[in-house]
């Protein structure tokens, strides 16, 4: 890509006898470029080089601390699944947003440090180019690994530890937060709990001592059979701490006419409604979205998203619509003060399936 016109080309023997800086200066030429003003952009060693240094180092070990911050968030903070009715919910939801911030944090300060060094550490330079065309020759190709060297060279990397070493250790830092999401599969298995894992689980779950959870309306109002009048449905949640804040624990129960026509998926379900009451998860089992509209004439909900309509006159089974499984169905029963409960927690996922079931739950 010569460009200048009326440089003499030297030959090889000549190009090895020149000085790197003079290779730099021919190279520059060549491309009809006429520097100006070239050099280092503060005396070697003098306090305002110290200083650009610092301020450049500093970006670097920045972007170090919280590549390290983020491995050891991403490892060791208390990243399984908390449900919203438990305690430690808030610190499981700060998971994701803190491995983001500071793997953003780390390529953050790392550009930033990168463009400090272009700025205050590359050397001074103005020059003019000209524009030109054409295939780089050996000539060029050599002049210009020469510049990049004389370039290197003038920014004094060489006797700049505390720059290398902060980059390196940036640089490093990055490498390292960029693999550990690949390596973090092998630490981290949400299944590790097997069947209680938290994918499984509902608040609907029995709690510790083996008491049976209350069903409340969202306002925490409990819930008793003499609520509900024939042919209706309410919307209940789980009568424990943050229940009706938990994605997967939203229910709809029913009241069906004593005359409507019922059938059942499997006989074992016969056993999970309450006389005429039955429960169903409002979570479709399309995408997720909430199922809302109950037509006490056909017997049907629909969910509002795309259009999947249940019947729930035989096991809340899919007949419309892109969902392919039944509403998951929660066993019913009411405790010795009146109040619904549930007798257990579903037995099938909640929600749309998902890949490792395998038929496991159902
Ligand atoms: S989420 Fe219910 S039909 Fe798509």
């Amino acid at each position: 890509m010569s460009g200048g016109q009326d440089v003499v080309i030297p030959s090889a023997e000549e190009m090895n006898a020149m000085s790197r800086e003079d290779l730099a200066r021919l190279g520059a030429r060549l491309d009809g470029v006429e520097l100006v003003e070239y050099g280092e952009r503060y005396e070697p060693g003098s306090p305002a080089d110290k200083r650009a240094e610092r301020s450049v180092a500093r970006w670097f070990l920045l972007a170090a601390v919280s590549a390290v911050a983020f491995v050891v968030v991403f490892i060791a903070w208390p990243w399984q699944y908390e449900t919203a009715y438990s305690d430690k919910q808030w610190v499981y939801a700060l998971y994701n947003p803190l491995i983001g911030l500071l793997l953003g944090l780390t390529i953050f300060a790392l550009g930033i440090g990168v463009i400090a060094m272009a700025k205050k550490i590359a050397p001074h330079e103005v020059a003019i180019q000209q524009r030109h065309v054409g295939m780089s020759d050996e000539v060029d190709r050599r002049t210009m690994v020469a510049e990049l060297a004389d370039t290197g060279i003038k920014m004094g990397l060489k006797r700049r530890g505390v720059l290398k070493g902060s980059l390196a250790l940036a640089g490093a830092g990055l490498g390292v937060a960029a693999v550990v999401p690949v390596l973090g599969g092998f630490i981290k298995n949400p299944w590790d709990k097997g069947d209680k894992s938290d994918l499984w689980v509902t608040p609907w779950a029995p709690l510790a001592d083996g008491s049976l959870v209350r069903m409340a309306y969202q306002d925490g109002t409990l819930v008793r059979p003499e609520d509900l009048a024939a042919g209706s449905m309410t919307t209940v949640f789980p009568a424990v701490p943050g229940g009706a804040k938990a994605s997967d624990a939203a229910v709809m129960l029913f009241r069906l006419r004593a005359n409507d026509p019922i059938k059942f998926r499997a006989p074992k379900y016969e056993t999970f409604r309450y006389g005429d009451f039955y429960a169903y998860s409002k979570i479709c089992t399309h995408v997720g979205c909430p199922v809302s509209l109950y037509e006490q004439q056909t017997g049907r909900v629909l969910c509002p998203c795309h259009q999947s309509q249940f019947d729930i006159n035989d096991g809340a089974k899919p007949v419309f619509g892109p969902a392919a499984r039944a509403l998951p169905q929660l066993p019913l029963g009411v405790d010795k003060d009146g109040h619904f409960v549930a007798m257990s927690d579903f037995i099938e996922p909640v929600g749309p399936g998902f890949w490792e079931n395998s038929g496991k739950h159902e």
